[in-house]
């Protein structure tokens, strides 16, 4: 229970360039990081695309993608799990957020909320993960402060609720005023000598006033304005996803990462009870519990090695020790248990509840998968997600079509991408669905070298999938005045209706209002 306690399992949700490696960077320079230097991808490594990362997987011989860094702040341990973003993005992104406690939604200044930080928002409020933001970049030319409160207000439904507020405009940072101190403002001067990292001093508000003048004014107004509007930080609403707090700062600079980092260690929940399957909840320190929200295969030939990555729910993982699997009742060797931290493994002994563990040869477990210890316990499964792109799929030698099923069903079963049929196009043409395109990547690379079956892939012009009945998906098929189709999810049996844009959801609305389309996870 005190291990547990002591942890704080976060991600951070964030559009592509708003400055989530800058951010990761800045937090575990301030913190104490228990793991190696080189730990946090350089922007280098991340622009690869996915070519590049298929021979870096290659290269390496096993491959650690998500990474999970793990460091130190005032005597708590804080597991920040990566959401990759860019080439990457993926069903993976979104399956991250089943494993964390709690997320940091960062927003760059200028450019305010953006698709994919939609996307991953959909998926916290889904889950009911509470949001910390930070609005980033506050060192460059960008929105009001006020605007941005206001947009994610509307847009979220969620009541912003800044915990620090900034003393001047966007590209003119004067200081930070921290909301529980409003007697001081944080100063930040920049470090002679090329270092990025802001010097912080506390200035007392007479001398701030005379100093800063009309800036310190505005942002005390500003204050006092949020504060009779009920935008202060109000810890029930946070856990209920219904308020954010939020914080203003600058990662590169190293400005207002500290407050946040104890943000993170002061309102993020530490672990706590999990819902499961039957309606129950497991508890921290009952015996070992965890959920596989990832798996990654080994792109090597020769090594069809399968890591698991595993957050521990409840109880204590030993290296070492035999676990059960909960969909089979199997058990599971744990010999070769590592901690995961960038790029680097490293065998962990111990793990308490929210820590991740990456079990190698793990090729018998599956995503959502509950492995424990003791009595049998398991988890909800993992929701599948909107997907984005759709591509149909046929063997290059159709003598292969045995190769070729058993790879498509393999594939769909470990959730590497959705697999979808119809009956206008029929079984020997299945249809991929998949959240980013570099799904596609991994299974033309994976028919190919593992099941010895290589494919062809033809783009379908869609992009918005909606849950029908099959009368709604008839009705789509039949359709000559709405542009669209309809298939079957194979896993669940699902009739999704495809749809080039969301104008054509409208259409389809407009002209068949008895058939119902709802959203999916993470829908837009
Ligand atoms: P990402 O992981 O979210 O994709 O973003 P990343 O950290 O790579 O940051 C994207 C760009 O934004 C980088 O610039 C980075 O230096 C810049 N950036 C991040 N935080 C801040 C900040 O607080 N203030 C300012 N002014 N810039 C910030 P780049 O030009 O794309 O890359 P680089 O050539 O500078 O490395």
């Amino acid at each position: 229970m005190t291990e547990a306690a002591r942890r704080r399992t976060f991600a951070v949700i964030s559009h592509p360039d708003a400055g989530k490696s800058t951010l990761t960077e800045a937090l575990a320079l301030h913190a104490r990081a228990i793991t190696s230097a080189g730990a946090v991808h350089g922007k280098g490594d991340r622009r690869g695309v996915a070519s590049d990362w298929m021979e870096m997987e290659k290269a390496r011989g096993i491959s650690v993608t998500s990474a999970v860094l793990q460091f130190s702040h005032r005597d708590q341990v804080l597991n920040l799990l990566d959401t990759p973003g860019h080439a990457d993005f993926s069903e993976d992104t979104y399956r991250v957020l089943a494993a964390v406690d709690c997320a940091v939604m960062l927003i760059d200044a200028a450019k305010g909320l953006e698709e994919q930080t939609r996307k991953l928002f959909d998926v916290c409020r889904h889950r009911g993960i509470p949001v910390i933001t930070f609005v980033n970049k506050w060192d460059r030319p960008g929105r009001e402060a006020l605007e941005l409160m206001d947009e994610i207000e509307s847009e979220f439904r969620l009541r912003p609720t800044p915990v620090t507020w900034p003393v001047g405009i966007a590209g003119d940072l004067r200081g930070l005023i921290d909301v529980r101190d409003p007697e001081h403002m944080l100063r930040y001067t920049r470090m002679p000598g090329g270092s990025k990292e802001a010097a912080e001093e506390t200035v007392p508000a007479a001398r701030a006033a005379a100093e800063e003048g009309e800036d310190w004014e505005r942002a005390s107004e500003e204050l006092e304005l949020l504060g009779e509007s009920g935008g202060l930080h109000d810890p029930e609403a946070f856990l209920a996803g219904k308020s954010t707090p939020v914080f203003f700062g600058a990662a590169l600079s190293n400005i207002g990462v500290r407050l946040l980092l104890d943000a993170v260690v002061d309102l993020a929940p530490a672990p706590a009870a999990r819902e499961l399957a039957d309606g129950g909840r497991q508890p921290v320190d009952a015996p070992f519990s965890g959920l596989v929200f990832k798996m990654q295969a080994n792109m090597d030939r020769s090594h069809r090695d399968r890591i698991a990555f595993v957050r521990v729910c409840s109880g204590v993982f030993e290296r070492g020790m035999t676990v059960t699997r909960a969909a089979s009742g199997r058990p599971f060797a744990t010999k070769y248990a590592h901690s995961v931290f960038g790029q680097d493994r490293s065998s962990v002994e111990t793990a308490y509840p929210g820590d991740v563990v990456g079990l190698v040869n793990a090729a018998s477990l599956r995503v959502g998968d509950t492995l424990y210890d003791g009595p049998r316990v398991e988890f909800p499964p993992m929701p599948t997600f909107a997907p984005e792109h759709f591509s149909v799929v046929r063997p290059v030698d159709i003598g292969r079509s045995k190769q070729f099923r058993r790879g498509i069903a393999q594939l769909d079963e470990e959730g590497v991408v959705q697999v979808l049929v119809s009956d206008v196009r029929g079984e020997q043409a299945p249809v991929l669905a998949a959240v980013g395109p570099m799904q596609f990547d991994v299974v033309q690379h994976r028919m190919e070298f593992e099941f010895s079956a290589p494919v062809k892939l033809e783009p379908l012009a869609y992009s918005v999938a909606r849950a029908t009945d099959t009368a709604g998906g008839e009705a789509l098929n039949r359709s000559r005045l709405v542009h669209g189709e309809a298939m079957v999810r194979v896993k669940d049996q699902v009739v999704l209706a495809l749809f080039p844009s969301r104008w054509h959801v409208s259409s389809f609305e407009r002209e068949f209002p008895d058939h119902p389309l709802e959203p999916l996870i993470a829908a837009h």
